[in-house]
């Protein structure tokens, strides 16, 4: 035990809250030795060679000495393969099950003894020892699968297993969930096993609450996303290549995935960037839409105490001529940290207060915690025992964990009929006048001084009906939490569009809401893991997600905070938070001069709302995240896939965020074509790098000539915000209007840009043609 854990736990929560900790910390240790079966001497397996091959729809299964394995190529090009008998299903990254075989892909005989499946996208190449190449349509190898190994226990049970891939020399890693330390993820090792931090976190903390077995890996030769697809605790480790310095020596890049059993399968989704979101969310389902005003600023804190502490900050908004489309109400205003309830005390009246706030534009915002409170008399408790939806421990119980109103249980997601009650009780909420949900706790924690804080890894789960342990269920528990909220929602108020994010989650997420970055500590290295956390989600299909703004503890700098709010004016969720013990994050409380550039931001992302709701709906349909990196459009680019420091906002803006304290300049590296500093109009040629003022009061934000960003415009109409594309050039943009909070389906306006004459002109793209724009344009970056 880390005596400093005891002492912290001990300290925060009061002696008897000390000694709860220590006894359910204990318990947890107690119940899961008492379940530890030694695993006992292991022997090795490997496929051994092919035996023959079986056809199937899209490939077929290839049999081996020790194994066999199955092959499928889907519609739309991604490649299934499963070893042992895994198939595709059953799944929980899946949308809908596992896509149609590509009537097309069939297994034919390759050189050398092996087989392979030639689609329309990759090439599937299986040697006779059972290594999975993929290669593009052009013959490059993007992936090599070598032959898997199998760790299994002499006197039977689950095998553990070990699959190691290479990648090209150059590539690069991305993904893995939301990761502190990235985007571009080094050499190392990371864990899949979502994980509260305990406290503020930075880029050296790892892993964390969204953990996904989900690699995008750029390269030369092209980009792909692989996606093993099994829930349990694993290990991913990571070596980048080595070109050898031109001296025939390259040494391919790897990663070695390990888990503890579970099946080994594998889907891997080529192409272009946009591409593989398009796949990948073909798959794992669309990212869900937020509502409207979940794409304007947001504020929360832990701690707001009262009804009138929250009318003060909102009024403060409002003085202070700041915009503001929500606020969150986090754990204090439950009775007792109750899930479902409210302080009647601290917050009486709370529908009117809702109502109030929302005629004033701002949405209220409920956290939800998973954990309900083991006590009788707890309306949710007992109805939850009746319903007997909490998960159990291994001898039948109730398995219970720590959170903030003391004993608790904890819903089985992974049940369909604990879903089902589960999205009944957020009735009370929107009774309670909330319009949105924050998930949090939902790894799902328990704050316990010493040990894993989560369940006993030996608690029953549902798990669909299949029944098993936390190992298989822990890593999906946000997920499932997410599903049921949604659904629920969906019952209970069908004409809007849920809003719901959340702190934990896995692979498919996004079909259900958004994420948020959790407890990233105040400092600049909390603000460069925000950043990196937002990118690293956003491909693996999550793109809507942000940070605290400020940081989670402690007390930023105006400086820091700043910056922070620069950085998150250009994120899908913008939104400050803070803990209970932190210092105030209301721009006001900076003093003057950081107010007035706090407004600055917020009112340029007022300004930029109809684009941030286009790239909304974009992302719905294509699974495009809104901020990506800045090799997106050019991942041939070495240079940019090594560019951490700025992204790209859809494809007309390249944000460059400052990151580090005393600047007031700094470089930006640049894709290929024209880029508009939007402050000046200086126009700068790219690829290369460039050298721009980043003083105090904004950062610099650059747009692609020939670009159309749809903006408010000063009489907060909708207009046309169009770069001059560089001669000889054109180009282009989309426009999706907001059609409100409900589900209508809007028209994509996608519109051209030409340069003729030395006139800039825009046009609508129709079925027979061009026409005018509906909306006024504003014409920048002309005549350079
Ligand atoms: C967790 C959340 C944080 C929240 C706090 C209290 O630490 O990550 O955002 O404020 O719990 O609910």
């Amino acid at each position: 035990m880390d005596g400093r854990d005891l002492v912290r736990s001990v300290k925060a929560f009061g002696s008897a809250r000390g000694r709860l900790a220590l006894r359910v910390a204990l318990r947890r240790r107690r119940t899961d030795a008492a379940q530890q079966v030694p695993r006992g001497p292991e022997r090795a397996r490997v496929p051994g060679v092919m035996t023959g091959v079986e056809h199937r729809p899209g490939g077929g299964v290839l049999r081996f000495a020790r194994s066999e394995l199955l092959v499928r190529v889907a519609v739309g090009g991604a490649v299934f393969w499963g070893w042992d008998g895994a198939e595709p299903t059953p799944s929980y990254a899946l949308a809908d099950g596992c896509p149609d075989a590509d009537p097309r892909a069939v297994l034919e005989p390759d050189k050398d003894g092996g087989w392979r499946v030639v689609s329309e996208r990759v090439t599937v190449r299986v040697s006779r020892h059972g290594s999975v190449e993929i290669l593009t349509p052009g013959g490059l190898r993007i992936r090599r699968e070598l032959p898997p190994r199998w760790w299994e226990p002499v006197s039977g049970g689950a095998a553990r297993w070990v699959q190691r891939a290479e990648v090209p020399s150059d590539a690069r890693f991305f993904g893995l969930g939301g990761r502190a330390s990235g985007p571009r993820l080094r050499d190392g090792t990371y864990r899949l096993w979502n994980t509260d931090p305990r406290g503020g976190f930075g880029p050296g903390d790892d892993p964390l609450y969204i953990t996904m077995p989900v690699q995008l890996v750029v390269a030369d030769s092209g980009t792909h996303l692989a996606f093993y697809d099994n829930t349990r605790d694993g290990l991913v480790v990571l070596a980048e290549g080595d070109e050898g310095a031109g001296s025939g020596h390259d040494r391919h890049g790897s990663s070695r995935v390990g888990m503890d059993g579970g099946p080994l399968r594998c889907w891997v989704v080529a192409g272009t960037p946009a591409r593989v979101l398009l796949g990948w969310t073909a798959l794992t389902g669309r990212p869900a839409l937020p509502p409207s005003w979940a794409l304007g600023p947001q504020h929360a804190r832990w701690g707001f105490g009262s009804a009138r502490e929250v009318r003060r900050v909102v009024a403060g908004y409002r003085e202070h001529g700041l915009p503001l489309t929500a606020l969150h109400l986090d754990i204090d205003h439950y009775d007792r940290h109750q899930v479902f309830t409210v302080d009647r005390e601290r917050f009486p009246g709370l529908p009117g207060l809702a109502e109030e706030l929302r005629r004033g534009g701002v949405r209220l915002v409920s956290i939800v915690d998973p954990a309900v409170k083991a006590e009788p008399g707890n309306r949710v408790y007992e109805a939850g025992l009746a319903a007997d939806v909490f998960v159990r421990d291994a001898r039948g119980g109730t398995a219970r964990g720590l959170v903030w109103p003391g004993e608790c249980v904890y819903p089985d997601f992974t049940a369909p009929r604990a879903r089902a009650w589960w999205g009944g009780l957020y009735e009370e909420r929107l009774a309670q006048g909330f319009a949105g949900f924050w998930h949090d706790m939902n790894e799902p924690a328990s704050i316990v001084p010493f040990g894993d804080p989560t369940l006993p890894l030996s608690s029953r789960h549902d798990l669909e009906g299949r029944g098993g342990d936390h190992r298989e269920a822990h890593n999906v528990y946000g997920l499932g939490m997410a599903r049921a909220g949604y659904e629920g929602l969906r019952t209970l108020l069908p004409g809007e569009r849920p809003f719901l994010f959340s702190r934990s989650g896995w692979a498919g997420m996004q079909r259900y809401g958004g994420a948020w970055s959790g407890d990233v500590t105040t400092g600049w290295p909390g603000l460069r893991a925000s950043l990196s956390l937002v990118l690293g989600l956003g491909l693996c299909g999550v793109p809507y997600s942000g940070p605290d703004v400020g940081g989670f503890d402690g007390s930023p700098s105006p400086e820091l905070y700043l910056r922070w709010l620069q950085l998150a004016a250009f994120l899908p969720l913008l939104r400050t938070h803070s803990a209970i013990s932190a210092g105030r994050r209301e721009p006001w409380e900076f003093g003057a001069e950081t107010l007035e550039h706090a407004r600055g931001a917020l009112l340029e992302r007022q300004r930029l709302h109809p684009y941030f709701v286009t790239l909304a709906h974009l992302s719905r349909l294509t699974g495009a995240p809104y901020v990506r990196p800045v090799w997106w459009s050019s991942p041939g680019d070495r240079a940019l896939r090594d560019c951490e420091d700025a992204f790209l906002l859809g494809d007309g803006l390249l944000v460059a965020p400052v990151l580090g304290p005393g600047t007031d300049r700094r470089t930006v590296r640049l894709p290929r074509g024209r880029w508009y500093d939007t402050a000046t109009g200086v126009a700068h040629e790219g690829p290369g790098q460039v050298v721009l003022d980043a003083p105090i009061g904004r950062v610099p934000v650059l747009a692609r000539a020939g670009s159309v960003i749809p903006v408010r415009g000063d009489d907060g109409g909708l207009e046309l915000e169009v770069w001059a594309p560089a001669a000889g050039r054109t180009g282009g943009g989309v426009l999706v209007r907001d059609t409100g909070d409900g589900w209508e389906e809007p028209e994509v306006e996608r519109y051209t840009t030409a340069l003729e004459d030395g006139r800039v002109v825009v046009g609508r793209v129709v079925a027979d043609g061009s026409v005018e724009p509906g909306c006024p344009v504003r014409v920048r970056g002309a005549g350079v």
